[in-house]
């Protein structure tokens, strides 16, 4: 286990990049099954989440070559195994082999995957959408999915995005049309389609909640270039508006950023953003609270808002928190509640902080990613001395953080 020693108190300044997103890589790298050919994928961050992902790939009968963030998968071997049980268990994007298998070889296997505990993650949305393509699924100490799919309409009953990339997936091997209705829309889903229209697949309503996917078709190798990280640039953002500094950060893509971008200039954040860059500057007011809530893309992901939550320490007033999305993605303003942020608790989806406070410094273990890096800018901006005991939990999904920040001015010191 490694643990991050914080001195907190430091204005972060500099100019910063930002990795490719790692949620769209998982979906990208799972497509690759799909091809007995090689793919070149790059921007691929170098991340826990990912290295264990390509662990499953090479399980699978893949040839792997990690770089430089270039991926080479060669996938001409592969045979349908199930993921290993420590491996599924350890990350959530596990779960994304299952549509590809089932389409490459009529048959997947699995057992129920694990991840954050940010709250309940049923995987009935993958299901039924794998039965009404005409997949027979058997539970017993693992998920047997078998079947010859037939393309037909589906309607997500929640939008659900590892959901949604699954189905399209499975639906490239379906006899005729597929219709996903209530479609997840985020950059990641719509960077897989992408790589599956670069490999050969034919799918319309990209970037829209209705996707038709019409096959079968077969796909071949293909070269792709993972798209930039929404929710890293505003871990950044969040980072330099909390400390008070002034930040160039590079490599976005605005598109991907309305709600959140939208959200810092209501918050009185100063902030500037053409091209594939934002300059967060030093406020010229005090900020103020605002309410948050979240959504399905095209409004506040899930995985922004904690990354919010504690800028909203540093702000004048109360802001508002509402994520409906998980019940369980609290616990990072229980950190902040440790450090001196004051927070009201609603229900599990509810809570108000009000601001402006002080944060000292504090010990601590991160209860998942997203309120690692939450927390982590907390005790940049804390008084004194910070530990996080459960780095990992950040490396998951951050590419050295702790020395991306440190080159803004932060003194984060890793403990192995
Ligand atoms: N849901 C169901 N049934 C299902 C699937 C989901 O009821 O079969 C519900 C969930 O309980 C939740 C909502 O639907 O309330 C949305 O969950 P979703 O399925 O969209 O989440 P996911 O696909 O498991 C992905 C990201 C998460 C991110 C969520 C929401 C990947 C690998 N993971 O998870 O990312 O929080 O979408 O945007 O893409 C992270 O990056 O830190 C992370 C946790």
């Amino acid at each position: 286990m490694s643990r991050f020693i914080v001195n907190g108190g430091q204005e972060l300044s500099g100019a910063v990049g930002v990795s490719g997103s790692k949620n769209a890589a998982l979906a990208v790298l799972a497509a690759t099954i799909l091809s007995e050919s090689r793919c070149e994928i790059d921007n691929v961050p170098d991340i826990l989440d990912v290295r264990s992902f390509l662990k499953i790939l090479e399980i699978f009968g893949a040839r792997i070559n990690f770089s430089d963030h270039r991926v080479n998968v060669d996938a001409t071997d592969l045979r349908s195994v199930s993921v290993p049980r420590d491996l599924a268990q350890r990350l959530r994007g596990s779960i994304l082999t299952a549509g590809p298998m089932l389409a490459r070889f009529g048959r997947a296997a699995m057992v129920q995957p694990g991840g954050d505990a940010i709250g309940q993650r049923p995987i009935d949305v993958h299901l039924d959408g794998f039965r009404k393509l005409g997949g027979r699924i058997t539970e017993k100490e693992q998920i047997e999915i078998e079947g010859k799919l037939t393309g037909t309409r589906v309607v997500l009953p929640v939008t659900s995005v590892t959901g949604t990339e699954n189905l399209i997936m499975a639906a490239t091997a379906a006899q005729g049309t597929t219709e996903i209705r209530m479609a997840a829309t985020e950059p990641h889903v719509q960077d897989l389609c992408h790589f599956l229209v670069a490999m050969g697949a034919v799918i319309d309503g990209i970037g829209t909640p209705i996707l038709r996917i019409s096959g079968p078709s077969k796909l071949h190798g293909a070269q792709y270039r993972i798209c930039s990280d929404e929710i890293e640039a505003v871990t950044f953002c969040a980072a330099a508006a909390a400390t008070k500094g002034e930040m160039t950060i590079t490599g976005v893509d605005l598109a991907h950023l309305d709600a959140p971008l939208a959200l810092l200039e209501r918050m009185n954040v100063v902030f500037t953003a053409a091209g594939n860059m934002i300059h967060i500057l030093k406020p010229k007011r005090p900020y103020r609270g605002v309410k948050i809530t979240t959504g399905v893309y095209p409004q506040l992901l899930t995985d922004e808002q904690p990354l919010f939550g504690v800028l909203a320490t540093q702000v004048v007033g109360d802001t508002t928190i509402h994520d409906w999305i998980y019940e369980g993605r609290q616990g990072y303003l229980l950190a902040l509640k440790q450090m001196g942020a004051e927070v009201t608790f609603g229900d599990k989806n509810h809570a108000t902080i009000s601001g402006p406070t002080d944060l000292h410094g504090t010990e601590i273990r991160t209860p998942d990613l997203r309120a690692g890096a939450s927390i982590l800018i907390g005790s940049l901006v804390a008084r004194g001395r910070s530990v996080i005991y459960n780095a990992e939990i950040i490396d998951r999904g951050y590419e050295k953080l702790d020395e991306r920040l440190n080159s803004l001015g932060a003194r984060i010191e890793r403990v192995d």
